[in-house]
C-alpha cells in the first residue's frame, strides 16, 4: 500500500508519533512522511491508498495551520481512507470530530482516530512544575503500534466513515476553549539571555519573527499562532510567556 503521512508539528511531539509511525510502516508498505510545512506543490493526495494525518490538540481544537491546510486542498475524485491522530497535553476534547468532518467534505473518509497524550507544551510553561506536564502517556509506542495495524487491517475492507461522537464532557472543557482562543499571552524577550542565535527564527512555523539591528527577535503578535515552538528551542531560556522572568524549563532546554 501507497500510504501518506502528514502531519502538522508546533513544538515536536506530533512530529515523534508521526515518525514513530512512519517507522512502523516503512519496510512493509510505501510509506512516505511530510509535514505540511515543507509539502511541496507537486505532492498529490490522490496518488495515494491511504492517508495518516497528525495534528496537536490547540484549545479544545485541531492546530489552525492544519485547519488552513484541509480547508485549502481540493476535493479529491476518489473517496481515500485516512488515519487521524492528534497529541494533546490532557483532553483532545473534539478535536478528532472537527477534523474528521472536515476531512469528509474533501472525500478523506476517517476510518480510525486516536489520541495520544503528549508532554504539555502550553503546561510546561503556564502550569506549576510538575511532573505530567513534561511526560508521554504510559506505553506510547505500543498503543501506537497496535493503531497502526488496526488502521492496515481496516484499509482492505469497504471504506466506512467513523468519526468520533461528539463528547459531552467537552463542555466542561468551553472556558478554556473561549479564554484560549480570544486571549492569547505574548511572548516575551529576556535580552540578557539571548544570543541573538536565531533559532526563534528559523523554527516558526509562521515566518512571524524577525530581527532588529543588533539580532534579537522582534515578534509580529498578529501573526503568531502561539504554538511556543520559539520558546521551547530556545537554547538560551530567552523566551517566555512572563515579563518578569525567564521560563525555569523547557521541553527540550
Ligand atoms: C497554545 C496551546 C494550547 C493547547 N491547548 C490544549 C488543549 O486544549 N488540550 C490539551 O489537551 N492540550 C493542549 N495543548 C497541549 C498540546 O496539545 C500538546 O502538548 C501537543 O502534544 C503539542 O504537540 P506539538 O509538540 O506537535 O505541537 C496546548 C498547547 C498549546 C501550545
Amino acid at each position: 500500500m501507497n500510504i501518506l503521512i502528514l502531519y502538522y508539528s508546533g513544538v515536536g511531539n506530533t512530529k515523534m508519533v508521526a515518525t514513530k509511525i512512519f517507522d512502523l510502516l516503512h519496510g512493509s508498505h510505501e510509506a512516505t512522511l511530510v509535514s505540511i510545512e515543507k509539502l511541496s506543490t507537486d505532492i498529490a493526495i490522490d496518488n495515494y491508498d491511504s492517508l495518516v494525518i497528525g495534528f496537536p490538540t490547540i484549545h479544545a481544537a485541531p492546530a489552525q495551520p492544519i485547519l488552513t491546510f484541509i480547508k485549502q486542498i481540493k476535493r479529491l475524485e476518489k473517496s481515500i481512507p485516512a488515519f487521524l491522530f492528534t497529541t494533546c497535553g490532557l483532553y483532545s476534547a473534539n478535536t478528532l470530530r472537527i477534523f474528521g468532518k472536515q476531512c469528509e467534505k474533501k472525500n478523506i473518509i476517517t476510518i480510525l482516530s486516536k489520541s495520544y497524550r503528549c508532554a504539555a507544551t502550553d503546561g510546561v510553561l503556564i502550569a506549576p512544575t510538575m511532573n505530567i506536564w513534561f511526560c508521554h502517556e504510559k506505553r506510547l509506542d505500543k498503543k501506537v503500534e497496535h493503531d497502526v495495524s488496526a488502521f492496515i487491517r481496516h484499509c482492505n475492507d469497504p471504506i466506512i466513515a467513523n468519526i468520533p461522537r461528539f463528547k459531552i464532557y467537552s463542555i466542561l472543557n468551553y472556558p478554556n476553549k473561549f479564554f484560549g482562543q480570544r486571549f492569547s499571552p505574548p511572548i516575551y524577550i529576556h535580552k540578557k539571555n539571548c544570543v541573538s542565535c536565531g533559532k526563534c527564527v528559523v523554527n516558526c512555523p509562521v515566518q512571524c519573527i524577525c530581527r532588529d539591528d543588533i539580532g534579537y527577535p522582534l515578534f509580529n503578535n498578529e501573526k503568531c499562532i502561539h504554538c511556543y515552538r520559539c520558546i521551547h528551542h530556545c537554547p538560551k531560556k530567552a523566551l517566555s510567556l512572563s515579563k518578569k522572568c525567564p521560563p525555569s524549563k523547557t521541553l527540550y532546554y
